[in-house]
């Protein structure tokens, strides 16, 4: 008998019909991977199943007993956890308070015990692979901890069905290892693990089962082995999509951004000495926690540099804020969207054209024939689903939001585009347009710093790659030189 059941399962939003009649099995002890395009229902789903969101119809069934009333207190006590996509954590309390206050109010810790929290905290990270400092305060983490977080809460939970909604997206890649550990052992026990990716190497490694989500319907459920990436990818998109990175030379110019020993002290950035060209782009490789995402706040102003200079076409500027990073023409699009990234109460139309005002004004007016041009043209380029332009943003799923973030500093035709995880979270058909548009950009002479954990999608990219560790630039290594070894070589510090 599966674990979990659903079936004809619909949910529709204003204007939205989400699913469309899906159906889906878990047993036990398997990895059941769910996939599909951004925007193809998947979050949804989960959030019928843990019963965040109640469906228009359809039947859920838990070890084949229906779930009349589900709400989340019902999820948790049949035994279902989830880590959903975006971490929804207290800023305010420590890591081992919010671990500590999720599983009290499942009612499986019922004392509170100030020592044990810490004690149980750190044995919950630990086994979700890290060493992360319980007393850590949450608004202090990167994604990449927080996300770490909820999957030690996760585990903490002891469910029978965990679903894991990207966990992976913002983990670098033994912190991924650590996570499949983590799967392959509850597996073991029996637990049913429901696991969404845009990454099918992923898939490929640990998933049993594989269920495939186009626009609100379940194409097909198969084993793993049963289909080629070729397939799933076609399965998924419904057309062809070239899986390799669309990197067209394109003539490089003069140098644009310069920085000669800068640093910044608050953000723990040191002496970074890099330079980037019109029409290049220079990846950014190293370990999460290495300074890439700190270097890319220092040049956009977010934490100003307190040494060294920022030097633009030759010229010493200061950069003490984002409104001096953009007047300067230099475009950030952050890792995390939700903070700098999308406004989610405002339309899609105004997102896009937030950073680029004057290209779609007219006398000091905003002309919303030239915003609605500017917005449509992005929907259709990076494919965002969306029922209108005016939809808000925080009505989009996931991988939607991050398009439009892109969407609004791609408009603003910067001079330097840096770009954080620009396709984290986005999927395959989306990713490889993306990729595309960077080097038109490159083409235009824009010169881009591309931050990235895939290491295939840096050496596929860049031009020149410059590896960061401890807060400096271990090395900077040519598109001839780069190989996957010499870039973690260089990232773990190792010299030579
Ligand atoms: N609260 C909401 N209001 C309106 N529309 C919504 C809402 N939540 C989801 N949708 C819409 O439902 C559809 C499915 O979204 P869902 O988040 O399930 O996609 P997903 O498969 O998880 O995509 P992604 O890979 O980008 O995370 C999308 O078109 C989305 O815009
Ligand atoms: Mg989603």
């Amino acid at each position: 008998m599966p674990l979990l059941e659903a079936a004809a399962i619909t949910k529709s939003f204003a204007g939205v019909r989400a699913l469309k009649g899906v159906s889906f099995e878990l047993l036990e002890g398997e990895v059941h991977a769910l996939v599909g395009e951004n925007g193809a229902g998947k979050s949804t789903l989960i959030k019928v199943m843990t019963g965040a969101l109640t469906p228009d119809s359809g039947v859920l069934k838990v070890s084949g007993h229906v779930v009349a009333h589900h709400s989340p207190a019902v999820a948790r006590s049949l035994g279902i956890a989830a880590v959903y996509q975006q971490p929804a954590l207290f800023a305010h309390l420590t890591v081992a308070e919010n671990i500590a206050i999720s599983l009290e109010s499942a009612g499986l810790w019922r004392k509170v015990d100030w020592k044990g929290r810490a004690a149980q905290a750190r044995e919950l990270l630990e086994r979700a692979g890290s060493s992360l400092r319980p007393e850590r305060l949450v608004a202090t983490l990167s994604m990449p901890e927080q996300q770490i977080v909820e999957i030690a809460k996760a585990i903490g939970a002891n469910a029978k069905i965990l679903i894991l909604d990207e966990p992976t997206a913002s983990l670098e890649s033994h912190e991924v290892e650590s996570l499949f550990q983590v799967i392959a052992t509850l597996r073991a026990r029996g637990v049913g693990i429901i696991y969404i990716s845009h990454r099918l190497e992923e898939i490929a490694a640990i998933a049993d089962r594989v269920t495939v989500l186009r626009d609100g319907h379940t194409v097909d459920t198969r084993n793993r082995g049963e289909m080629d990436r070729a397939e799933l990818i076609r399965m998924m998109v419904g057309r062809e999509v070239s899986a390799i990175f669309p990197k067209r030379d394109v003539p490089i110019g003069g140098v644009v951004l310069e920085t000669r020993g800068l640093g910044s002290r608050a953000a723990g950035v040191r002496e970074v000495s890099i330079a980037v060209k019109s029409g290049e782009i220079l990846g950014l490789a190293g370990l999460v926690g290495s300074g890439r995402t700190q270097l890319a706040e220092t040049l956009f102003g977010l934490t100003p540099a307190d040494s060294g200079e920022i030097l633009l076409r030759g010229r010493a500027v200061r950069i003490a804020s984002p409104d001096q990073a953009i007047a300067a023409r230099i475009g950030y699009v952050p890792e995390d969207r939700r903070q700098h990234g999308v406004v989610l109460e405002m339309a899609i139309a105004s997102n896009t054209s937030m950073a680029s005002l004057g290209a779609v004004s007219r006398n000091g007016m905003i002309d919303t024939g030239l915003e609605r041009q500017l917005a449509r043209s992005y929907v259709e380029r990076l494919r965002i689903k969306t029922p209108s332009i005016y939809s808000e943003a925080g009505s989009l799923s996931g991988g939607n939001q991050q398009k439009v973030a892109l969407a609004r500093w791609l408009a603003i035709r910067p001079a330097v585009l840096i770009l954080d995880e620009p396709t984290q979270g986005v999927d395959v058909g989306s990713k490889a347009e993306i990729h595309k548009i960077m080097v038109d950009l490159a083409e235009q002479g824009v010169a881009i710093i591309m931050i990235s954990s895939e290491l295939p999608e840096i050496l596929g990219m860049s031009d020149r790659i410059a590896v960061m560790h401890a807060g400096k630039v271990a090395g900077v290594l040519s598109r001839e030189e780069s190989t996957q070894h010499r870039i973690m070589a260089l990232a773990l510090g190792d010299v030579g």
